[in-house]
């Protein structure tokens, strides 16, 4: 058939020269009319295990790929881009695994216009349901010179060969010309020609380097439509990279303007910036069914989270905290007045639905601009019901601890209340407490124990600042009592978390528990220590 065995250079290593891409035709103002859509399905095919899985440090074992392939069924893509099988055994096995397991989407397999190539994605996904063979190269003069070193007519006979080869053993055949957007259209519109009239039934336009403007690569879409005279029934495809931050809008343009299929990744992954990210695609589609009207995607919204958070974690790489629909902020409120707004109608503040896409509920984020009213959701959501006169109480102890932190979390609060809910009356209540301590000091703690009599102030030195501290409220208690236990934990993350502490004291005839939390920790030693000296009173007055 022709086709070479082998590629001289490395797909990444094209450089990205600004002269040649003048080449590119001019952005023209003229307004290309749109395709007339009535009630289509955008087609998303997802390549987060093929372009996402490049991504430096991203690289997955054939289990994980398997369980993202599974979970990317689950949540009903059309079409599942498992691997590039030649370029490794075990790309092969695991794209074959998934062509051989998994149900429903159909199983892609990338190669090169290049026979070794098209055979081992034949040889991966045979077995599927619904295979599909995807073959590119670079189509833009710089990818022409720079990668292939060859020339335009050898570009098209190489395409034309490969189509023709890949669709000899597979009914789907994809074609790409690689870095479409900064290809001359005159050729890039032959190429694609040349590649239905091979057999390909699906053309993908990438904006492989992220270069092209919304308007402009919608336009290029448009004359696709335009000037391709074979492109029929076509499905027109779109791959666009984030490098100026456009990829989601590049291929909502695209969708406009005709384009049926979207290739995107799970948390918009990809190499360097990454694809257009398929939470955003799918939900911008739904969200604004107005706008895209009568388009729609078989996205199960529900199943975005779980799998954003699937590929972060199997990855490895974190999803930045503002990342539209899946980032930890996408519905958190902070400012007092959007908390307001939100709590009293959702949508004054949130056009999606959290839950819809598996979040389990907006997120209030109590800070220090939080009210009273925000404080007494959250803590309802936590199942709490304070008292007027208890939740004053608690939103005095709440601003403290909101003072010192940038957020109060569930679990922060969560520590104050078990830290307020006090089952025992309070003899002695913490007032104040200060410490001195150094590398060559003996630490000095003084405490302020509030008692029937008013503040009583004692200080002590100790082994440590804790010991310090309780052996200095020992001297306002004057209960004698052994420390059996004690035991620290940080409630959130950070270092402004909340620290807990549980410790188990022991009198004559009783071993009790007390808690204290504080973003301190002295402090918070010092108020287990209190709590556990309010239990025993209560404990021998009961007696
Ligand atoms: O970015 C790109 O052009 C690609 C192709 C292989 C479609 O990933
Ligand atoms: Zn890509």
């Amino acid at each position: 058939m022709g086709l070479k065995t082998t590629e001289e250079s490395d797909l990444r290593d094209a450089e990205h020269n600004p002269t040649s891409l003048k080449q590119r035709a001019e952005i023209e103002t003229t307004t290309v009319k749109e395709k007339d859509t009535m009630s289509e399905q955008v087609y998303i095919f997802d390549t987060t295990l093929r372009d996402a899985e490049q991504t430096p440090g991203a690289a997955l074992n054939l289990e994980e790929k398997l369980e993202i392939a599974h979970h990317l069924a689950k949540m009903n893509v059309d079409i599942i881009e498992a691997g590039f099988p030649v370029s490794s055994p075990g790309d092969f096995d695991a794209v074959e695994r998934i062509a051989n397991e998994v149900q429903g989407p159909e199983i892609c397999a990338l190669s090169r216009v290049v026979e070794k190539d098209i055979t081992a994605a034949w040889g991966a996904i045979k077995d599927a349901k619904k295979p599909r063979i995807h073959t590119f190269v670079g189509t833009s003069d710089i990818h022409v010179a720079g990668i292939t070193r060859s020339d335009r007519e050898t570009i098209l006979k190489r395409t034309v060969d490969a189509v023709t080869y890949a669709k000899s053993l597979c009914e789907t055949v994809e074609f790409s010309p690689m870095d479409a957007a900064r290809t001359e259209p005159g050729y890039l519109f032959k190429v694609i020609e040349e590649a239905i009239d091979a057999g390909a039934t699906i053309i993908n336009i990438p904006d492989t380097v992220g270069y092209a403007m919304p308007f402009e690569f919608g336009k290029l879409i448009a004359e696709i439509f335009d000037s391709v005279a074979n492109i029929g029934d076509t499905v027109i495809s779109v791959h666009c990279h984030n490098d100026l931050g456009l990829a989601v809008a590049n291929s909502l343009e695209a969708i406009k303007k005709g384009a049926r299929q979207v290739e995107c990744t799970v948390n918009g992954l990809g190499e360097r910036a990454g694809n257009t990210s398929l939470e955003e695609i799918a939900m911008a589609i739904r969200t604004r069914s107005d706008f895209f009207d009568g388009y729609y995607t078989g996205i199960e919204p529900k199943e975005i989270v779980p799998i954003s958070r699937r590929v972060s974690r199997t990855m490895g790489i974190p999803v930045q905290p503002n990342k539209a629909i899946v980032g930890a902020n996408a519905f958190a409120h902070s400012s007092g007045i959007h908390q307001d707004g939100v709590i009293k109608q959702r949508d004054t503040f949130e056009i999606i639905d959290p839950e819809d896409v598996g979040w389990q509920e907006s997120q209030i984020i109590l800070s220090p601009r939080s009210g009273r009213n925000a404080l007494r959701h959250r803590l309802s959501v936590l199942g709490y019901s304070p008292t007027q006169e208890k939740l004053d109480k608690i939103y005095e102890r709440f601003l403290e601890v909101a003072d010192k932190k940038k957020a109060v979390h569930d679990a922060d609060l969560e520590a104050i209340m078990r830290d307020e809910v006090r089952s025992v009356p309070e003899t002695f209540h913490l007032e104040y407490i200060q410490v001195v301590c150094g590398t060559k000091i003996s630490p000095t703690t003084t405490v302020g124990l509030r008692a029937e009599e008013g503040i009583i102030e004692e200080a002590s030195t100790g082994d440590g600042p804790v010991d310090a501290a309780y052996k200095a409220i020992d001297r306002v208690a004057k209960i004698p009592l052994v420390l059996a236990d004690y035991s620290i934990r940080s409630v959130t993350e950070g270092k402004d978390a909340i620290g807990e502490v549980t410790i188990r004291v022991q009198d004559n005839q009783h071993s009790i528990v007390g808690y204290g939390a504080s973003t301190d920790i002295i402090e918070a030693s010092a108020k287990a220590y209190v709590d556990a000296i309010n239990k025993v009173v209560h404990l021998r007055q009961e007696v």
